[in-house]
């Protein structure tokens, strides 16, 4: 039996990131996003949801530009902690160990660590409620050379990826299931 639970999200997992900006006085920061999705094909784009109180917040608008930067499950320490610790007052990359690299086409900060970084030029801003939503093109896509496989087919082994349960509880990635575009033919038949 499923119950109404009114008004309130429901999308069980999301990603999670952490975007990266440079802040006013140019020090690379990052904030931990599960509000995190594929928005279209082509162009790649990406989509983030931001509260208007965080730091990096002003900081995307002013640079019209974000990293997106994908963990592998070892890192849930130093994800966390980007999403508990405000760049107004540490410097994250440096308290966390992690690498900041400036992008090569557009002035990000990228993860150097995790094993998928991208470069996102602010295409779309959107004023949700207690999100803004910003659209960000993919203008370049780093990817570990282990985990990267075919076209857009990745070494899910490899990558280990960080899942998260909205609520408060990250995961790793499942078994395999099955093939997309695929496990589905059965149907087709009938
Ligand atoms: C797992 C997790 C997910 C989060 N998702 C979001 C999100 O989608 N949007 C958002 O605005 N803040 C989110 N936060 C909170 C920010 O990451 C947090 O407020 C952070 O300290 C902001 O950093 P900043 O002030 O340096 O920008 C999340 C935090 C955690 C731990």
């Amino acid at each position: 039996m499923k119950k109404n639970m009114g008004s309130r999200l429901g999308l069980y997992p999301t990603p999670v990131v952490l975007v990266g900006v440079y802040d006013s006085s140019g020090k690379p920061n990052v904030l931990t996003l599960a509000w995190v999705g594929v928005a279209c094909s082509e162009p790649p784009c990406i989509q983030i949801s931001v509260r208007k109180e965080r730091w990096s917040h002003d900081a995307i608008e002013a640079k019209a530009a974000f990293s997106v930067n994908v963990p592998s499950s070892k890192y849930v320490a130093e994800v966390d902690y980007a999403g508990i610790a405000s760049g107004r007052d540490a410097d994250k990359f440096q308290v966390s160990g992690l690498t900041a690299v400036k992008g090569e086409v557009l002035d990000v900060p990228l993860v150097k660590e995790f094993p998928v970084s991208m470069e996102c030029k602010l295409v779309h801003t959107a004023r949700l409620g207690s999100h803004d939503l910003y659209v960000g093109e993919i203008v370049a896509c780093w990817m570990e050379e282990s985990v990267a496989g075919q076209g857009a087919k990745v070494n899910a082994k490899e990558f280990s990826p960080l899942i998260y349960m909205p609520g408060g509880e990250y995961y790793g990635l499942g078994e395999f299931l099955g093939n997309g575009f695929n496990a589905g033919k059965k149907f087709l038949k009938k």
